[in-house]
């Protein structure tokens, strides 16, 4: 197997076959126990498959603390993730049969659900970091984060320049789009990252037609969209038409690139932003599990 071999199928699957061994052993063991009464989590059985699921539990935890070690090598910890993954997925099917599929509302209930969340929320976090990687790769073509928004500066301030010479008013226009960009900031902020170019685009299109209308038509009297295509369409040379063509190259060629921005600042906030509940949750889950283990000792 090579290097790009993906976490599901790391080590030839092993730590999916250690998984389904687990699995098959409790259901097996499930199935030939004997409780001497309906399956619950205070039977023999019941404490052997909870101190399992306890177990994995912390140590799936400790995959935090593993991340951040610089001993680890990135091959090792591929194969943490890929252990992490399915002895993480095993835990429904060993909880449910170390509670006997019994439910009630109550705080063990309380920390199955709560795994459930980590887990579930896991799958996703699997699902962005199989497909993502590549959507970036495609989507950046190549060139680097940095260096489009170093582009998409530059383009920004030629753009402001050639408006200058244009008009106060596409100045302001131009002016206030750049300042309606906004990429980057917190994740949240990162979610929702766009770009100010359409708008400056839209009044450009429409101060182009207008101007064209006028010249056509040769009307005086007109209602206009813009103060400044007054001005335009009265007193501007040929120039200025140029100046505006170019404008609003300049300036899609501007939206273009800052729509890849966005999107690639989106797709890594997605890669990130699932942690924000498969962390903290697994926390809590920890508490109820703390919980849940020490009052269900006070039923003896
Ligand atoms: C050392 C580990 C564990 C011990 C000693 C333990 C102990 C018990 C006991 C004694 C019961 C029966 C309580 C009753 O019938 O009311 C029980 C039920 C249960 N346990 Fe655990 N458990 C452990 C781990 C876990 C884990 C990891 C989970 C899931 C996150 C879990 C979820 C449940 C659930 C959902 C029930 C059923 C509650 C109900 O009947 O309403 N347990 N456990
Ligand atoms: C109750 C079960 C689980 C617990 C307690 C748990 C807990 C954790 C913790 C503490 C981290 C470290 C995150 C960090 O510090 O950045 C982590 C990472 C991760 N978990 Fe889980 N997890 C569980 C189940 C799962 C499952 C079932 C999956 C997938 C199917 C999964 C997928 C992931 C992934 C992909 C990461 C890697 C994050 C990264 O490398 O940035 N987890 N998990």
């Amino acid at each position: 197997m090579t290097s790009h071999d993906s976490i599901l199928t790391y080590a030839r699957s092993r730590y999916l076959w250690i998984t389904l061994a687990l699995s098959l052993a409790s259901l097996v063991a499930y199935n030939l126990y004997d409780p001497g009464g309906p399956p619950n989590g205070g039977t023999w059985l019941g404490y052997t498959l909870g101190t399992i699921g306890a177990a994995l539990i912390v140590w799936l935890m400790l995959f935090g603390m593993r991340k951040r070690s610089y001993r680890n090598s990135p091959g090792t910890l591929r194969g943490w993730l890929s252990a992490h993954i399915y002895l993480g997925t095993s835990l429904i099917l060993i909880v449910l049969l170390h509670c006997g599929f019994q439910f009630g509302w109550n705080i063990h209930t309380l920390a199955f659900v709560l795994m459930l969340v980590v887990i579930f929320s896991g799958f996703f976090g699997v699902y962005v970091y199989l497909r993502y990687p590549n959507l970036m790769t495609r989507n950046r073509e190549s060139a680097t984060r940095e260096a489009m928004l170093e582009e998409v500066a530059e383009i920004d301030q030629n753009a402001l320049a050639l408006a200058d010479g244009i008009d106060p008013k596409i100045h302001g226009v131009v002016l206030r789009s750049i300042q309606n960009t906004r990429l980057g900031g917190g994740v949240w902020t990162q979610l929702r990252a766009h770009d100010g170019s359409d708008l400056a685009l839209d009044s450009l299109h429409k101060a182009m037609a207008e101007r064209e209308n006028k010249q056509d038509m040769k009307t005086t009297e007109m209602p206009t969209m813009f103060a400044m295509v007054d001005y335009l369409a009265g007193r501007a040379t040929d120039k200025q038409g140029e100046a505006m063509r170019s404008l609003i190259d300049l300036i899609s060629r501007k939206k273009g690139l800052a729509t890849k921005v966005a999107r690639d600042i989106q797709y890594q906030a997605m890669m990130e932003i699932w942690l924000y509940v498969h962390v903290p949750l697994s926390f809590a889950l920890l508490a109820a599990l703390i919980a849940h283990i020490t009052s269900s000792f006070f039923y003896w």
